[in-house]
């Protein structure tokens, strides 16, 4: 099994995203047996005596729009345990990587990635915190999770 952990700062929008679509590809491919999605926050902003808050409604609306559901998933912080859980810890944008390596620590085994690489793209995933552009970021972790499925294809075959 091939272990995917997305993170971002809160894990309501970018992250959650990011697992929904992405776990849409590897049901859509028959991969559900071999690869498994989760996201993470590094902040506990959205974490209140231990319990997560639910995905943003405008993060939800936009995933409906393309017909996935988002229930059922409430924020959770990542823990430094999670990295020998993981076999892929991919971040949003380079503040996630480096509060992921605060986490984490010095990543030894080269398991962080920012999203954006699995487009061919160096930049960030955009951020719909301030700009309210959920399409904008639906687009990008779309592009990017494509990428990573046929990355993984190749490493599974
Ligand atoms: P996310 O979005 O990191 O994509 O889930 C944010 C959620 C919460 C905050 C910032 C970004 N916040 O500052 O509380």
């Amino acid at each position: 099994m091939i272990r995917i952990m997305f993170v971002c700062h809160g894990n309501i929008c970018r992250s959650p995203m990011a697992e929904f679509i992405m776990r849409k590809y590897v049901k859509q491919n028959n991969l559900s047996d071999y690869i498994s999605v989760s996201s993470c926050a590094t902040s506990t902003e959205e974490i209140w005596h231990g319990q997560g808050n639910p995905v943003y409604p405008p993060a939800k609306a936009e995933l409906k729009k393309h017909g996935i559901c988002a229930d059922g998933k409430y924020a959770v912080q990542l823990q430094a345990s999670d990295y020998d859980k993981y076999d892929y810890l991919i971040g949003m944008d380079t503040m996630n990587i480096r509060n992921m390596k605060r986490i984490l620590g010095n990543d030894r085994e080269e398991k962080i990635y920012k999203m954006m690489t699995f487009a061919g793209r160096s930049d960030d995933v955009a951020d719909p915190w301030y700009s309210g552009d959920f399409t904008r970021t639906y687009n990008d972790l779309d592009e990017a999770c494509r990428g990573l499925l046929e990355f993984l294809k190749e490493k599974i075959s």
